[in-house]
């Protein structure tokens, strides 16, 4: 983050930083320039209370200034310790850099300065940059012009990147420069800020302005200029945050996770708000033809995480309303495997970021063969939705926790209205049918409002399990990517070992793994949906609880055949058997949560986790 104003910089930067953590928090640091021509830094490894602390210590006298900047890292090139914390400077100490992303050609770089007698300082790519932008403001064609300097740089910086550029004798200019990677600038009166997320600056603005692919912004306490890496201005496009700052706090809640669980509801209903009308189904940007549409004759769904998972369920809505072959795949595999595509395949993105450079770069190559891309994305201007062909946005509001609860249930019902707009456009359903199957998603809210109002049972039984030594998640079905996304919660914020198994793999291998006691979490599919795999469920659950295995059931309420065989059954409400995970996946999210507050983690805030994996 970045600021220049009247304000003293320092607390606005503090301020902006702790909003930023969930990014990062390997590390924090600030730099400021305080008009003596001096440059003021402090960083520290570990999370930002050990930078404020360390302030504290040291006194704030130095940062006196009213620009600056700061940074919380997510450790790529060298490990999260004080010497590599970000900012970093040059030689003699006049500019300051932070970074995101990583530099790809850093050796090249390295080795260039190294062999000019420079002394690096640290093991990060980050620092190179640092000197290299020292050495073009001291002499040559760009002296004397932070904004020239820093253009001349990133022309030749290979990777993903934004950087955050300040210099001791230009006090009250900070340049950024982004590639690949986010940046935007908030426009607030008097005062001027960026950062990689607008949650940095919405306390103070809410007019922001995104900048494209290889782009530069110089900004002062008037205003911005935004520019190509030639110097050249640009126009930038202008927009206004949708949501507050409240939307951006705790609201009494112990984490955010928490806080975002609860707020599905609203998620959910917001998601489906707008994206209806008329009888069908609306996108918020569509640079792709009906006809295009109605050519689609294969999908691909990709994904990392938890948005893989909800891409799993794209497969059993689209391929059974559409009649079209859908593959899913994590996008760190998919453009390595040499995918078939062509101008008739339709490639969903899903990314709540929309950052993620997996993601981002199975959508560059979808687009080299000519494929169409669909974003699902719930931050607006990110830079899959702008390299897409067309855009559905999730409005689930910023997630803060770093694991995915709302953006996740709201990448679930995006899905499904992909898939009705596929169906209306090849003409595999009437608009009867679509306007009912919407209706039924419109009753969802309601739905997962019931679910979370039961969820007390589900803390109690999860401090039972706290002391387990792993836990397994069966399911079946749309039951299936659920236990995928159950087991993912709790390793991610519980640190235990967790998997989801389809359970007629069970016999195939992992039933070795159940022992006395073993927690095993069951998705079960509807008794009057899905006669069938319900009767198949019910013969899985026996077989592990004849094996002592302690089973949790999530069922339908009133599913009384399954109550012999539940050491804790879990109820929730009968909904169509495509829409249940909707409701399923709020126990899950509950019982991973409240596992990783008995045994003392914080749950916004995973170990070596960051909420935005912008490399790859
Ligand atoms: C898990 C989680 C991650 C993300 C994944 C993709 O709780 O949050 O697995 O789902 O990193 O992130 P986005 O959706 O931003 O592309």
């Amino acid at each position: 983050m970045g600021y220049v104003g009247q304000r003293p910089a320092l607390d606005v930067v503090l301020d902006g930083l702790r909003r930023l953590e969930y990014r990062g928090y390997d590390s924090a640091g600030v730099a400021m320039v305080d008009g003596t021509g001096r440059l003021a830094v402090e960083r520290k490894a570990g999370a930002l209370a050990n930078l404020e602390q360390r302030l504290e210590e040291v006194g704030t006298e130095r940062f006196a200034g009213t620009s600056g900047m700061g940074h919380t890292r997510w450790a790529t090139h060298g490990a999260p310790t004080d010497r590599n914390a970000h900012p970093h400077s040059d030689s003699s100490d006049k500019v300051a850099v932070v970074h995101n992303g990583i530099i790809e050609n850093f050796a090249v770089l390295r080795a260039e300065l190294e062999s000019a007698g420079v002394e690096m300082a640290s093991d990060t790519d980050t620092e190179t940059t640092a000197h290299l932008i020292a050495r073009a403001y001291a002499q040559g064609p760009t002296a004397g012009d932070l904004s020239a300097s820093v253009c001349v740089v990133a022309r030749r910086l290979e990777g993903a990147f934004t950087l955050v550029v300040t210099h001791a004798d230009e006090p009250g200019t900070i340049v950024a420069a982004r590639r690949s990677s986010p940046l935007v600038v908030g426009v607030g009166d008097g005062e001027t800020f960026v950062a990689s997320d607008v949650a940095a600056f919405i306390e103070h603005t809410r007019d922001a302005v995104e900048l494209g692919q290889d782009q530069a912004v110089t900004i002062t306490r008037d205003g911005y200029r935004v520019s190509d890496f030639h110097g050249d201005e640009v126009a930038a496009k202008p927009f206004t945050v949708d949501w507050d700052l409240s939307a951006a706090e705790k609201g009494g809640h112990d984490y955010f996770m928490l806080k975002e669980i609860e707020e599905q509801p609203e998620a959910l209903a917001n998601t489906l708000r707008g994206h209806f009308s008329g009888g069908s189904v609306v996108l918020d940007e569509q640079r792709m033809t009906e006809q295009d549409l109605r050519d689609i004759d294969k999908v691909f769904v990709v994904a990392c995480g938890s948005a893989y998972h909800s891409g799993l369920l794209a497969k059993y809505a689209i391929e059974h309303w559409c009649r079209v072959p859908v593959e899913v795949e994590l996008a760190s595999e998919f453009r390595y495997r040499d995918p078939v595509l062509g101008r008739d395949t339709l490639v969903v993105a899903i990314s709540q970021s929309g950052e993620t450079a997996d993601t981002l770069e199975a959508v560059r190559h979808a687009r080299t063969q000519h494929a169409r891309v669909l974003a699902i994305c719930n931050t607006n201007g990110a830079q899959i939705p702008r390299e897409s062909d067309a855009v559905l946005y999730t409005h689930a509001g910023p997630e803060i926790g770093v694991a995915a609860t709302k953006t996740f249930l709201a990448q679930v019902a995006a899905n499904y209205l992909v898939g009705l707009a596929l169906a209306q456009a090849r003409g595999t359903k009437y608009s009867d049918e679509v306007e009912r199957e919407f209706s039924e998603l419109a009753a969802m809210p309601e739905a997962v409002r019931r679910v979370l109002a039961t969820v007390e049972q589900v803390r109690e039984l999860s401090r039972e399990t706290a002391d387990s030594k792993a836990v397994l998640f069966l399911g079946r079905h749309v039951g299936y990517p659920i236990a995928l996304e159950g087991a993912l919660k709790l390793k991610e914020l519980a640190y235990m070992h967790a998997e989801g198994f389809a359970a007629g793999e069970l016999k195939h291998g992992p039933i070795a793994l159940i022992e006395d006691r073993l927690p095993v979490v069951v998705m079960m599919p509807s008794a009057k949906g899905r006669a069938q795999l319900h009767a198949k469920m019910l013969s899985n659950i026996r077989e592990i609880q004849a094996r002592g295995a302690r089973t949790i059931v999530i069922a339908e309420e009133g599913d009384e055949t399954v109550r012999p065989f539940a050491d804790e059954l879990v109820e929730i409400p009968a909904v169509p058997t495509l829409l249940q995970p909707l409701v399923s996946t709020v126990p899950l999210q509950v019982l991973s949560a409240e596992i990783a507050r008995t045994r003392g983690y914080d749950v916004d805030k995973p170990r070596n986790l960051a909420k935005s994996v912008t490399v790859e």
